[in-house]
């Protein structure tokens, strides 16, 4: 299956953002075809500072290569160094409508916390998003819960341009793991985990262990002592058997069962051991990468020479087919 998926430069890294999402791109590129991307345009809807950008950008290449994205399977490049996302986000927003871009929840939520800064990227968002994912010919998308929206508006627009002008576009699945599609904030596991939230509610993958284990230790639980998985009655608690689960891969009953007379205390405990034992080798591989500035620039030129002669493709049958007059 050819498979695409993004993740945006700013923020830290967190184990939503890992189990939601990055630790299917690392299973999927044993199996399948695959494309990863640093998504530093939909990074400007937000105010940045450009020379603040540039590092993360780095810096989150280095940290998708240290949790295992490997660039001899997958293709693994910059949005920005592929000019064809913007161009085809350009002929996709003349086939999108104001109404159904208004209703997105994201875009909702952002307007409402960035009252001074309404930008039309900000409403622009999903088609530059499916631009991204229609422009490969892309058959599976894994993402987290909050993305889910995003690939449906996708789909849309792929349907409406292949009803119009022929069919040129596939129709993308969606790709949600079997358990951690949401990860919980650690302060308040009524809403999802976030890298723009408080560090605190977050453990970030390269957190170093002391900072892993106070972060647990004083992640929100619930009232009672009982442990139990209910994520109605019991979020915190919920939340934090499951990191541990797909974590280390016992099973949730399995940890009920190993904790039931333990109390929050010893699990957190254990818990904070198994993230920091797991996230280690993370750690390590980071710290290897942020000296060889070279190779991740050789990296990202090959993956911008692979991404573009694919995206070149889809463009030329996409120009054509709209009726731009071509000149070779
Ligand atoms: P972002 O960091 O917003 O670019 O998101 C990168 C990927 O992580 C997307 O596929 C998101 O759906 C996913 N993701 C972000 N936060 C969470 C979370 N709390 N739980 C599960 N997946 C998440
Ligand atoms: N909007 C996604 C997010 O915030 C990032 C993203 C951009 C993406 N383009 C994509 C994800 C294409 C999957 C496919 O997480």
């Amino acid at each position: 299956m050819k498979i695409f998926s993004g993740i945006q430069p700013t923020g830290k890294m967190h184990i939503g953002n890992y189990l939601g999402a990055i630790k299917q791109w690392v299973e999927f590129q044993q199996t399948d075809d695959c494309m990863f991307c640093v998504v530093d345009l939909h990074a400007l809807t937000i105010p940045q500072n450009p020379n603040a950008l540039r590092k993360a950008v780095a810096e989150k290449v280095i940290e998708l290569l240290s949790v295992g994205v490997d660039p001899a399977k997958s293709i693994l490049f910059v949005q920005s160094h592929v000019k064809e996302h913007t161009e085809l986000a350009w002929m996709l927003s003349t086939l999108t409508s104001m109404g159904e871009l208004e209703r997105m929840t994201q875009y909702k939520e952002k307007a409402r916390k960035n009252k001074a800064n309404q930008n039309a990227g900000l409403l622009t968002y999903p088609v530059l998003m499916a631009a991204d994912i229609l422009l490969y010919q892309t058959e599976g998308v894994p993402v987290g819960k909050d993305q889910g929206q995003h690939l449906e508006i996708t789909r849309d627009i792929a349907k409406r341009f292949n009803a119009r002008f022929g069919k040129t576009f596939v129709e993308p699945k969606t790709l949600f793991p079997k358990a951690g599609a949401k990860v919980l904030s650690l302060k308040d596991p009524k809403k999802k985990m976030s890298k723009s939230d408080d560090p605190e509610s977050y453990i970030a993958l390269f957190d170093e262990p002391e900072a892993i284990r106070k972060k647990i230790m004083s992640a929100v639980t619930d009232t009672g002592k009982e442990i139990r998985y209910n994520p109605e009655r019991k979020p915190g608690i919920s939340n934090l058997l499951l990191i541990y689960s797909l974590m280390n891969g016992k099973s949730i009953a399995e940890l009920e069962r190993q904790f039931k007379t333990k109390g929050y205390a010893a699990l957190k405990k254990s818990l904070a051991e198994i993230l920091i034992e797991t996230l280690e080798p993370f750690r390590r591989k980071q710290k290897e990468l942020q000296s060889r500035e070279l190779y991740i620039q050789e990296i990202l030129k090959q993956g911008a020479k692979k991404a573009s002669s694919l995206a070149e493709i889809t463009m030329k049958e996409v120009r054509k087919r709209m009726g731009l007059l071509g000149n070779e």
